[in-house]
């Protein structure tokens, strides 16, 4: 039994992570939780500048592993400045992405090799690892339809199909590997939907 609550959020483009960490945000409050919202890469000044250089088109030339060691640079920040002061703090954290979209974008979708990545995220993330994960699941057509009206697309949401087809598929792999910690949701339903089942699983883990 874990005595923190690390709440992550997980799934491709366009899903509804976003969407769903203001419900879930509020349902945690209405239990009597002290909730620190935060979102990678970023969640801190200079995580959200490591942002800014990730997500520009104008970055086209970067390796996959100066990609992996940005993120990583900016999660070793979140994690010393946000995320581990909350936690030992007592505060629920919810974070809209964490280390299982390094697996998934940097490992299934750049190809940058899965022990690679867990050497690298096992030396900035070896205490607090998430004790529950939402993968907002959806097929990438659903997702880019919801995100084709976005004033701007980032140097991720640039990549083709077949890109975010594999991040889906790992995202999906890593749920089935640890099906304790993962809650899948079927991001393609309604948002009632998705705002319904995500109320009933957080009144069965936390208690009504
Ligand atoms: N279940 C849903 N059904 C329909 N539209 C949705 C749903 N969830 C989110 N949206 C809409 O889709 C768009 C993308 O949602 P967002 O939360 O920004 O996704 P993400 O953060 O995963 O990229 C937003 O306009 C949002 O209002
Ligand atoms: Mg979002």
């Amino acid at each position: 039994m874990n005595n923190y609550e690390f709440i992550t959020l997980e799934g491709i483009e366009g899903v509804g992570k976003s969407t769903a960490i203001g419900v879930l945000s509020q349902v945690l409050q209405d239990k009597g939780r002290d909730v620190v919202i935060t979102r990678e890469p970023g969640g801190t000044a200079i995580g959200e500048k490591v942002r800014d250089i990730l997500l520009s088109t104008q970055n086209g030339e970067m390796s996959a592993l100066s990609e992996l060691f940005l993120l990583l640079a900016a999660r070793a920040q979140h994690l010393a400045e946000v995320v581990s002061p909350a936690l030992i703090a007592g505060k629920c954290v919810i974070c809209d992405r964490f280390f299982d979209a390094t697996f998934a974008y940097q490992g299934a979708g750049r190809g940058l090799d899965t022990s690679i990545i867990n050497d690298a995220t096992g030396l900035i993330s070896p205490f607090f690892l998430p004790t529950l994960t939402f993968l907002l699941d959806a097929p990438v057509e659903v997702g880019f339809k919801r995100i084709e009206t976005r004033a701007e697309t980032d140097r991720f949401e640039e990549q083709n199909k077949a890109f975010f087809k594999r991040v889906r598929a790992s995202y999906l792999n890593r749920a089935q590997q640890e099906p304790h910690r993962f809650v899948v949701i079927d991001a393609s339903q309604s948002l009632g939907e998705v705002t319904h089942k995500i109320e009933l699983t957080l009144n069965e883990k936390f208690g009504d």
